[in-house]
């Protein structure tokens, strides 16, 4: 495991952002492979990554005709134009800036009628993409993983998952009210996570300290999933000085 420690967000976000631009700049399709699978996170710190590659983008640097993208999650019970859905996320933070044709882009279907079985064809379609090239994610200050809260176990493929009471909490501040923020959602598993080739967790400010400290230096432990990745053979915990000074 690589722990990088940056002085700013920015810098997090540069280097975040220049590994995905270097591996789509790098990646050639062939009819066994045609894109290049990220997996994707919401929330408040990848936000910078996608404006750099948004600035790609538009410089002509890179383009997403060959990007495939699964997210790692969405809220049960809303719709994709909830402004606080993961889907409008997407869209108003990258997706409607860049060339990636929308058949590629997957999110889990909050609205679905039944969430087993939309959960096996998430993880399926996952599967027949190739697995997952790439995954960059977030890491809760309870060490989740997507949504995946603590004492989930690490095998679990994407499930249905009840929020913790911190994760509502901490969620509030983009809802009017905290009863207003669902108490559920899809979410890929640690499985799915772990199954990724490369994965690149983005942690800044001072609020992830403790998350960063047990997932990195605790032990291996379902009361902090994130802790799984000290077993995964490419992992990068790419942290500000904030989310490492205790
Ligand atoms: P944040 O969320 O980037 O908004 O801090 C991260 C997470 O909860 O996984």
């Amino acid at each position: 495991m690589n722990i990088l420690s940056f002085e700013t967000v920015a810098e997090v976000a540069d280097y975040a952002a220049k590994e995905i631009m270097n591996a789509i700049k790098g990646f050639t399709p062939t009819p066994e492979k045609p894109y290049l699978v990220l997996g994707l996170p919401t929330g408040s710190t990848p936000i910078p990554v996608y404006e750099r590659l948004i600035r790609a983008y538009q410089n002509e640097e890179i383009s997403f005709k060959n990007v495939m993208t699964f997210n790692m999650d969405e809220y049960i019970g809303l719709t994709p134009d909830h402004p606080q859905s993961y889907h409008y996320f997407m869209q108003e933070n990258l997706f409607k800036y860049v060339d990636i044709p929308p058949k590629n882009i997957h999110i889990p279907d909050g609205m679905a009628n039944n969430i087993p079985a939309f959960c096996l064809s998430y993880e399926q379609a996952i599967k027949d993409a190739g697995g997952i090239d790439i995954q960059l994610a977030g890491i809760g200050e309870n060490g989740h993983l997507a949504f995946n809260e603590p004492d989930t176990t690490f095998n679990t493929p994407t499930h249905e998952q009840a929020l913790t009471q911190s994760t509502i909490e901490a969620n509030s501040r983009f809802f009017d009210k905290i009863e207003d923020v669902p108490t559920k959602a899809i979410t890929i598993g640690l499985k799915t996570i772990f199954e990724a080739r490369r994965i690149i967790v983005l942690a800044t400010g001072s609020k992830k300290v403790e998350a960063i400290h047990l997932s990195t230096k605790g032990p291996i432990s379902v009361k902090c999933p994130a802790s799984m990745l000290q077993n995964h053979s490419n992992v990068e915990f790419v942290c500000d000085k904030k989310a490492l000074e205790r």
